[in-house]
């Protein structure tokens, strides 16, 4: 076995690759990496992890969407469930399959429906313009710590109904579990080494008693009391909330100032028409992946675009390539929130296919809809560094500097 999963020969006409993708200087600055995954074929063996990895648009979407070939229950990290015994039990919405997945993604979509999300609406933007006024005052700041990490960790705490809140425990909670979808690396063991601080009071925050009476987990909770889930499972339920919807966001909002920061002639058509908050949202999605790579398990003997894929095959999806692959989008490496970036794969694809989305999108568009309204202009006021994890591309640091009118 390698990391937890079956080691497997190399499938005809796949060419063999020593890459290691969770390298921390390909996590860094993966666009080469991407680009040659892409021009290699539709898949590459890894010869360091025995997997296959793809990194085209329609390979990756055809492999990521297809649960009954390609099923999330063996992990959708290098570690085949069936093997070994995971780190954690595994998440009960993304790491299962139907008929049990559509028990519990029922209950998650449910507590975040549009609805729901919708009445937050009000609240987001206060808190997203009220916290670039904040920022304006300052001039210079440090966009990850004060403005990414601050804004998501003010508002989706209380959105789940936690009664405390502690920003470094809720980002680290979530960098901790990416990580460790990943291969035993120092990221991963370093990530992991968080865990006795951080597990045991996110575990204690997302119990049923401690929850405010409004809001998901409430939600979620009264699915337990009506007895479709168990009150274990609606637990479980809230704690993939937290783990799934912080790291996500802190690093989309991140990506996106360095978006507009490094492109200003976007961030002036982002000025001229706020309405377009929603598509340079989508725009930083797609060109940025938060979630660079999540993998899956061939179930069965199949093919894919030709190629033979035998049974208990680990695949890596590569979506941060799948989403500037030119031959689907034209001009891929360019930034461009003119362009309506639809079916980009940054929210994944099919019955997984993000249930936090509408939030997601709620918290997005506040906190450019406050920038385009307020800011006059955006400078980098130092360079980018960014965060590598084994799943999520994000920045560490990006010191900016905010323009009143
Ligand atoms: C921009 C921010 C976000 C990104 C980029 C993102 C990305 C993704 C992706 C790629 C998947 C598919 C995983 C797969 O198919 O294996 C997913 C699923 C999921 N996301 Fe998000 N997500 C974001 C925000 C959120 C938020 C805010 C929440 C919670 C409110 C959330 C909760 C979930 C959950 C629970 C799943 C599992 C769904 C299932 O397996 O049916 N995500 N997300």
């Amino acid at each position: 076995m390698i990391e937890g999963h079956k080691e497997i020969e190399v499938p005809a006409g796949v060419p063999v690759w020593d890459v290691d993708p969770y390298d921390p200087a390909v996590l860094s600055d993966p666009s080469d990496y991407y680009a040659e995954l892409r021009a290699k074929g539709p898949f590459v063996y890894l010869s360091t992890y025995s997997a296959l990895a793809c990194g085209r648009y329609e390979e990756t979407k055809e492999v990521f969407s297809d649960w009954e070939r390609f099923v999330s229950s063996r992990g959708v990290g290098l570690q085949d469930f069936s093997l070994e015994e995971p780190w954690r039990p595994p998440s009960i919405v993304l790491e299962v399959d139907p008929p049990y997945h559509t028990k519990t993604r029922a209950v998650i979509e449910r507590a975040l429906s549009p609805k729901a999300v919708g009445d937050l609406k009000e609240t987001f933007r206060e808190a997203a313009g009220k916290l670039v006024d904040e920022l304006l005052e300052k001039g210079t700041f440090e966009a990850v710590e004060e403005l990414a990490e601050t804004y998501p960790t003010t508002v989706f705490p209380e959105a789940v109904g936690l009664r405390e809140n502690d920003r470094r425990r809720l980002v680290d909670y979530g960098e901790m579990v990416f990580s460790a979808i990943g291969p035993d690396n120092e990221l991963r063991r370093n990530a992991m080494a968080k865990g006795p601080d951080v597990v045991p009071w996110i575990m204690e925050q997302c119990q049923r008693e401690r929850l405010k009476p409004e809001g998901f987990g409430a939600t979620i909770y009264a699915a337990a009391a009506a007895g479709e889930i168990t009150e274990e499972e609606a637990g479980m339920l809230v704690r993939s909330l937290l783990s799934a919807g912080v790291d996500t966001t802190v690093a989309v909002l991140g990506s996106a100032l360095w978006c507009l920061a490094s492109n200003p002639g976007q961030f002036d058509l982002l000025k001229a028409d706020p309405k377009l908050a929603r598509w340079a949202f989508e725009e930083t999605l797609r060109y940025t992946s938060p979630v660079h790579t999540f993998c899956r398990t061939a179930n069965v003997d199949t093919e894919v675009s030709g190629v033979r894929i035998a049974e208990g095959t680990k695949v890596l999806c590569v979506l941060g390539a799948a989403n500037l692959d030119e031959s689907h989008w034209p001009e891929a490496d360019k930034f461009d929130i003119g362009r309506r970036p639809a079916g980009h794969l940054a929210l994944g694809a099919g019955i997984h296919g993000c249930v936090g989305q509408n939030v997601a999108r709620a918290e997005g568009e506040a906190v450019l809809t406050a920038i385009a309204n307020k800011v006059e202009s955006i400078e980098l006021a130092g360079q980018p560094v960014w965060r590598p994890n084994n799943s999520i591309h994000a920045l560490a640091r990006l010191p900016v500097t905010f323009r009143g009118a």
